[in-house]
């Protein structure tokens, strides 16, 4: 049997739980322009509202993160024409086709997940159903798109595998080719940002300390003062990305200046061998403040008009449901279900 032929698709998802930092940005944001601006496949990015109750959000928290998610895609430079943008509660085939995977996946696959271990911890008894289901509606959403390609961070790519496993399982157990095995896209000098105090932890929205991140809100002062007071090391800059090997700080600084430059670590390392960090830090600075201030301004922009934003969501999700109503139909008609 030849495998069908799948329309090239990008898909991937930011959960409205908090602030966006540079790690959205460089880990996700960046990378979901570039392969909107690239032209090769259909884009389709969604804030999943669904995937952030799976810990406890507070209504008005949740309401205001998902139309400030919003902004920071458009300001990022998703066009809402080009790319499909929308919430994924508002497409009900996400949630149709997550069940569907809840009866394909195993609990011995869901108990593996790492993200699920770290998350629920010692108190798995008190987590959410939801939490440990997580990777299915994760699997939901990228495959009823027939997505063939998902830009993910490092910390995802347990969850694609299980992605392919899901595909897998459904097409093998029901005697079709009907999902595709979706690649996941891990890629560039940024998958992992860390945190500005700690170069062994990823940077994060809900570390204590604001000066661990750059919010993409935070305006020019509050960058240029947090790149300042970034820690490092005493060691000038080493000529090579071997050198950077066991300087977790050096590395994730250099990291962050090459993702904002589009250049690769290796170029970097030729331009900045043998720099002390107070001739890097004020050059990182410039450069991470020429890119971020004007995204965060327009985002304020942005988010004094709500009414706009709703729009372009209810809008995107019209979009959306083009494409996920008739392969949750076909879903349903393989599983058996009588219409
Ligand atoms: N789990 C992803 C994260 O926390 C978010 C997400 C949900 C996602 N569904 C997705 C990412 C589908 C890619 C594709 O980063």
């Amino acid at each position: 049997m030849s495998a069908p032929s799948f329309t090239p698709r990008v898909f991937s998802g930011i959960q409205p739980s908090g602030g966006l930092t540079l790690g959205n940005y460089l880990g996700a944001l960046k990378r979901f322009v570039d392969m909107q601006d690239q032209g090769t496949h259909e884009t389709v990015y969604c804030m999943v509202d669904l995937h952030a109750i799976t810990t406890w959000q507070d209504p008005e928290d949740l309401r205001r993160n998902t139309r400030e998610l919003c902004a920071g895609f458009i300001a990022s430079g998703i066009d809402p024409e080009r790319s499909i943008l929308f919430n994924q509660s508002q497409v009900p085939e996400h949630a149709q086709l997550g069940w569907i995977f809840n009866c394909v996946a195993r609990m011995g696959w869901m108990g593996r997940m790492t993200q699920w271990k770290d998350k629920a911890g010692k108190n798995a008894e008190n987590a959410s159903l939801g939490l440990f289901g997580y990777p299915a509606l994760m699997a939901a959403d990228i495959l009823i798109y027939h997505a063939t390609h998902v830009p993910v961070g490092e910390d995802q790519k347990q969850h694609l595998e299980l992605t392919r496993d899901i595909a897998a399982k459904f097409n093998h157990d029901y005697k079709t080719d009907f999902f595709p095995i979706t690649e996941p896209v891990i890629e560039g000098a940024a998958t992992r940002v860390m945190s500005l105090r700690d170069g062994s932890k990823k940077m994060s929205k809900s570390d204590p300390s604001d000066a661990s991140r750059i919010n993409m809100t935070d305006d020019a002062d509050a960058i240029a003062k947090k790149i300042r007071k970034a820690k490092t090391d005493p060691e000038p800059l080493p000529d090579s990305v071997e050198g950077l090997g066991d300087r977790p700080e050096a590395r994730n600084l250099v990291n962050i200046y090459a993702a904002l430059t589009d250049q690769t670590v290796e170029q970097v390392m030729t331009e900045v061998a043998g720099q002390q960090f107070g001739q890097f830090k004020p050059r990182l600075a410039e450069v991470a403040v020429a890119k971020l201030a004007p995204i965060g301004s327009e985002m304020a922009r942005l988010m004094n008009d709500p009414a706009e934003i709703d729009r372009i969501l209810a809008r995107g999700s019209e979009r959306a449901r083009e494409i996920t109503a008739p392969i949750l139909a076909r879903t349903y008609e393989i599983v058996g279900m009588v219409k």
